[in-house]
């Protein structure tokens, strides 16, 4: 991690806690070290960024399939994996407070901590361990899963049969995973129980490369389509000595965090390592016939695997920004439509009656195309600030001409740009614009809505 970007960690964190975005895990109980709560806008975000992966990867492909998996597996998939063995980080511990310390991060031979003596490096397995049933034995130790990838590749087979899907096709999936890292930090970039999105692309043997640079090239663009800066991202090769133990290659798509480059997703081409080491370990067959060459053959899988919690906090950070307006400062989200919590805020321009029916009356039919909120405390002025910071795109003002002519005005985030549009006309207009399109020209062929700027 080198060259800090311009956001900080801290303003991102804030806002995150102040906004409804994210919360540390049991706030009341002094929180729990590296789990975080997603508040309400956070939910949504998160929803979106979810969202946006299945629709491209899945609904808009005809060679990819979703699946949802159990967290909890048969213990020899661990085994088979090679989880239970390589999934460690060798540690010290300090004799004194016995708190546990990566080689990697001392400084010299002392607990940083209590500057106690260090014992020597032990292999540490970072799965959580717990137990199935009533009895804590070793026979009833189950795993919570570190990666989603192991329920894609024990269901192959499943997958192979009822979909007849043929090579080269894809699982994936988006689902919980845990591991008890001993690094935290760096608010939602390494915690101890986070979301991954994982495809398992399964392709005839040779072709693995050409399948390995399509999806590196299809999921680096896939940030740049949601808004991230191109000059925020970058692919860096594995070295041999970093690869994990299934890898036969690696690039990770890293992200200009505030704390430095770091890997936002892993394109890895794992070979045929899970396929075979399954199918020793279970007995069963997780070949496929290739009706070409009639030869029963064991595919090689490239592997795109994203962090949900990352993407979330690399939209965060690319989307901040803090613009000098008068003698304040605005503090706004630049979301992508399509990831933004909230799409549309209805903001009556004052609390009387009328106004407030009516500004009601649009929430209530615009609600039913989006996550829209409803907004009548303080002034315009700071309602449309708090829509900033969250990243609102549009905000529809009803005021007293409103009654009279049945247009509204919607205020667009980014260029504070605003028009007036019959409120017959608001779901078309918003649609549109949710959709990217630049000029309040509808309905389509039709009437050209004024564009005025305003200070507020
Ligand atoms: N199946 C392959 C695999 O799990 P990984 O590089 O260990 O590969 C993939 O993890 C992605 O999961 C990472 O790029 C990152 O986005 C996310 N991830 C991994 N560990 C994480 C953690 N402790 N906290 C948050 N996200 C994590």
């Amino acid at each position: 991690m080198t060259e800090p970007a311009k956001v900080n960690m801290e303003k991102i964190v804030s806002l995150c806690q102040r906004r409804g975005f994210i919360f540390p895990s049991s706030e009341i109980y002094g929180g729990l070290s590296s789990c975080w709560d997603y508040g309400p806008l956070g939910v949504e975000l998160k929803r979106n960024i979810k969202e946006a992966w299945w629709r491209t990867v899945i609904q808009e492909r005809d060679d990819m399939v979703g699946l949802d998996a159990s967290i909890l597996m048969h213990p020899k998939v661990w085994e088979a994996s090679g989880h239970l063995e390589q999934f460690t980080d060798p540690l010290v511990e300090c004799k004194s407070c016995h708190l546990r310390w990566r080689t990697d991060e001392l400084k010299d031979n002392h607990c940083p901590s209590c500057g106690g003596e260090l014992t020597e490096p032990r292999l540490f397995n970072l799965m959580f361990k717990t137990f199935m049933g009533p009895v804590e034995e070793e026979a009833n130790v189950v795993y919570l899963r570190p990666e989603t990838a192991q329920g894609m590749f024990v269901n192959f087979q499943n997958v192979l049969n009822t979909t007849r899907k043929r090579l080269p096709f894809g699982i994936a999936q988006i689902g919980k995973a845990f591991r008890n890292e001993i690094t935290t930090g760096n608010f939602i970039f390494r915690s101890r129980e986070f979301e991954q999105m994982e495809i398992e692309f399964f392709v005839k043997p040779g072709t693995d490369e050409e399948w390995f640079n399509y999806w590196l090239e299809e999921r680096y663009n896939w940030y740049i389509k949601l808004g991230i800066k191109k000059e925020n991202l970058k692919l860096r090769e594995h070295t041999k000595g970093e690869l994990a133990h299934y890898a036969l290659k690696c690039y990770d798509i890293d992200y200009l965090f505030p704390m430095g480059w770091a890997e936002l997703e892993g394109v890895a081409n794992r070979g045929d390592f899970d396929l075979r080491q399954h199918a020793s370990h279970s007995g069963k067959s997780l070949s496929y016939l290739d009706e070409e060459t009639k030869q029963h053959i064991v595919p090689y899988v490239i592997e795109p695997s994203a962090g949900v919690d990352r993407s979330t906090l690399a939209v965060l950070c690319d989307a901040y920004a803090e613009e000098a307006d008068k003698e304040e400062i605005r503090v706004l989200l630049h979301l992508h439509p399509t990831l933004a919590p909230i799409k549309v805020a209805v903001l009556p321009l004052s609390k009387k009656e009328a106004l407030v029916t009516l500004a009601k009356e649009i929430h209530a039919d615009l609600r039913s195309c989006w996550m829209v909120q409803y907004d009548d405390t303080q002034s315009i002025g700071r309602r449309y600030r708090r829509q900033d910071e969250t990243g609102t795109p549009f905000c529809v003002t009803v005021d007293f001409q409103s009654l009279e002519d049945k247009q509204a005005t919607i205020r667009e985030r980014d260029s504070m740009n605003q028009i007036r549009v019959p409120i017959s006309e608001l779901k078309n207009t918003l649609q549109a614009k949710l959709e990217g399109e630049d000029l309040f020209i509808l309905p389509p062929g039709g009437q050209v809505w004024k564009e005025e700027k305003r200070s507020v």
